[in-house]
């Protein structure tokens, strides 16, 4: 039996996005290839509801686009657990019982949460707490007795960093009141852990500024040719600054062979930003053949992607028993029969 185990998640607000691609999924690929570890990759459905709790009639549809972008992707559910985070009730108990010992400052100062509550006008308990919800995510699948010692490795984009800590001191506080029940989890950030967005600011699905995993050659072309270069390089022989260009940026994560290159020729004055844009793409296009060719498969075939989320998250719920059962024995909640007969 493996004794490492990969725990990641994204929440399912719709399609996925290059970003999500290069911050997250090439990397859990990459490490559910490599057979070293028993990987769990959860549809964070109830985190979506955070921002999306007056949108319910969308949520499914989301659902199953992230589940086929996870496929699309080469998430192998022979190999990984896909998780459906609402069907695992225990997920919900573990956050309660963090919430007791959760102070609203340290989620107050979290740089993430901060962040996103600039475009919300109003903080709603869920939301602010979702960290709390999160490390019950990730800390249900380091289960320590009768696995004391198990490793758990949880590779994200940069953006979920705080959380990550966050949780980590969540587990450290519950061992410290209640003594050892959890492993520490390890955090993994990806080679490219920030594709910006078409207009360089941070790619989102909802900012009108992402290329989607699933998008057409002709929506491509679009896209790309609407996206954000160097202001000063009006002319095509004018001198570019490669640095505060999204094309530029792509390069690197797509094709990093041609970078010196494109740097080289737009720094001289040499390479057109029309040309330039052609030119990524069409590398764009064929990255993406692939990976939507696979949706479509998928997307034919419901019966293989329902019993890939079935299978995972039933191996979720054996793990979440195991988790709980210690975690009420910690916390001194495992009574029923309580009265001596
Ligand atoms: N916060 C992640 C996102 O925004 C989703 C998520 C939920 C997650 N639970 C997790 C990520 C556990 C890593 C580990 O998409």
């Amino acid at each position: 039996m493996r004794t490492k185990r990969i725990l990641s998640g994204i929440r399912t607000t719709g399609p996925l996005h290059l970003g999500h691609y290069f911050g997250a999924l090439r990397n859990w690929v990459e490490l559910q290839n490599s057979d070293e570890y028993e990987c769990f990759f959860l549809l964070a459905d109830i985190q979506a509801l955070t921002t999306h709790f007056d949108r319910v009639a969308e949520m499914q549809t989301s659902m199953c686009e992230v589940a086929l972008d996870f496929l699309a992707v080469g998430l192998d559910p022979g190999k990984s657990h896909f998780v459906l985070q609402s069907q695992v009730p225990e997920l919900a108990e573990l956050t309660m019982y963090f919430s007791m010992f959760t102070t609203l400052k340290s989620l107050q100062n979290n740089p993430t949460i901060k962040d996103e509550l600039k475009k919300q006008k109003e903080v709603y308990y869920g939301f602010v707490g979702y960290p709390v919800s999160q490390a019950a995510d990730i800390l249900l699948f380091t289960t320590t007795p009768p696995r004391l010692g198990e490793k758990l490795l949880v590779p994200v984009g940069q953006d979920q960093v705080p959380h990550l800590e966050s949780t980590r001191c969540t587990a450290q506080k519950f061992n410290s009141l209640y003594g050892e029940t959890f492993v520490i989890p390890d955090t993994l950030i990806g080679e490219i852990p920030r594709l910006p967005g078409l207009d360089m600011q941070k790619m989102g699905k909802s900012a009108d500024n992402a290329i989607f995993l699933k998008d057409d050659p002709d929506s491509i072309r679009k896209k790309v040719m609407s996206a954000f270069t160097d202001p000063k390089k009006i002319r095509a022989d004018d001198p570019g600054h490669p640095d505060g260009c999204a094309i530029f940026q792509y390069y690197t994560a797509l094709a990093p062979e041609l970078m010196q290159d494109v740097e080289t020729k737009c720094i001289a004055g040499e390479l057109g930003c029309v040309a330039d844009k052609k030119r990524l793409s069409e590398i764009l296009i064929d990255f993406l053949n692939p990976i939507r060719e696979r949706r479509q498969h998928f997307e034919k075939n419901p019966d293989i992607v329902n019993q890939a989320i079935r299978k995972g998250t039933e191996r979720a719920r054996e793990i979440a028993a195991i988790t709980m059962k210690a975690v009420r024995s910690a916390m001194n909640i495992d009574y029923l029969d309580i009265f001596k007969t």
